[in-house]
């Protein structure tokens, strides 16, 4: 007997498997990017992608605890012209691979895209979400016509699919996504992580070299699944979930609010590539008991 199918799609990508590795995690090399496939994820989100190399924030950029994660490594990267390689290679290597990209305005996301297309991406995920880096990300991606402006002008520059990452740190984030819909986004992706601080008492001083980052893993689930609901209230693109997806009965979740696929970003770094084949066994696992043939019978039906 066969299990359950569980091959994906946002739009017309087809996908092996609904999970996928989050930007921000094992995403700056081809060799972790392939080890992440191999490991059973159904695709990869690179690293975001700015223009210029850049350093990044100095540490402390990390803090961990029970629940989840803050961080705020302020959007390290090689700069685009170091990057080609490495997703000509991950591709090379058959793997579905998003490219996440951050740029200051429209001209900076276009020329980003187009180049991560030149490369031979099979998306483009825009970072208008970061929530902690000046003049980047949910600086410039917290309103409906900015979100719409820099979309818009993606939109009109590449022919693969465009991906718009969303911020929750905002009071309407299905707002937001209909605008990048309307400007032609072929995705949304939802969410980014929440703003967020941690302090030490003993150091009476915040624990983050930039004192504020953002926060993921455990605790931000139920935001993540307000967000996806939400959006796919008010949107008819297809939308990927993301924040605190550690097991296959989380994944159904987000798919069951309206999700078509999902990200896994601190479950990864926490647990290691091998995640994804006990997450993707468990979904499994969850389909055969509840009697769910297909990824697309479960997505939505928690929707009221
Ligand atoms: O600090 C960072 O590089 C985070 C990026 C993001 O949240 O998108």
């Amino acid at each position: 007997m066969t299990g359950p199918d569980v091959r994906a799609a946002v739009g017309s990508l087809g996908i092996r498997n609904p999970l996928l590795l989050a930007s921000g995690i094992l995403g700056e090399s081809s060799g972790s990017l392939i080890r992440v496939y191999k490991s059973g994820a159904g695709g990869v989100v690179t690293k975001s992608i700015g223009i210029d190399p850049r350093a990044g924030y100095k540490n402390p950029t990390v803090f961990e605890f029970d629940s989840g994660m803050l961080n705020a490594m302020g959007l390290p990267n090689p700069g685009i012209g170091h990057f080609g390689e490495v997703v000509a290679r991950t591709k090379a290597a058959g793997v579905l691979t998003i490219a996440s990209v951050f740029g200051a305005n429209e001209e900076q996301f276009s020329s980003l895209a187009a180049r991560m297309q030149e490369y031979g991406a099979d998306a483009v995920e825009l970072n208008l979400s970061c929530p902690h880096v000046e003049g980047y990300g949910a600086e410039i991606g917290s309103t409906p016509e900015m979100v719409s402006s820099i979309v818009r002008s993606v939109r009109s520059s590449v022919r693969i699919p465009v991906w718009a990452k969303m911020t929750p740190n905002v009071a309407d984030v299905a707002a937001l996504a209909k605008s990048a819909e309307d400007a032609g986004a072929d995705a949304i992706v939802a969410i980014n992580t929440v703003k967020g601080m941690a302090i030490s008492a003993r150091l009476r001083m915040p624990v983050l070299s930039n004192s504020v980052g953002g926060l993921s893993g455990k605790a931000v689930k139920y935001v993540g699944l307000r967000s996806v609901y939400e959006i796919c209230g008010r949107c008819t693109i297809p939308v990927v979930g993301v924040g605190g997806i550690y097991s296959g009965e989380d994944v159904a979740e987000y798919i069951m609010a309206g999700a078509s696929a999902v990200q896994v970003g601190t479950a990864v770094s926490e647990g290691g590539p091998g995640v994804f084949s006990r997450i993707a066994d468990e979904l499994s696992r969850f389909m055969e008991n509840e009697g769910f043939s297909s990824i697309g019978e479960m997505i939505g039906i928690a929707r009221r």
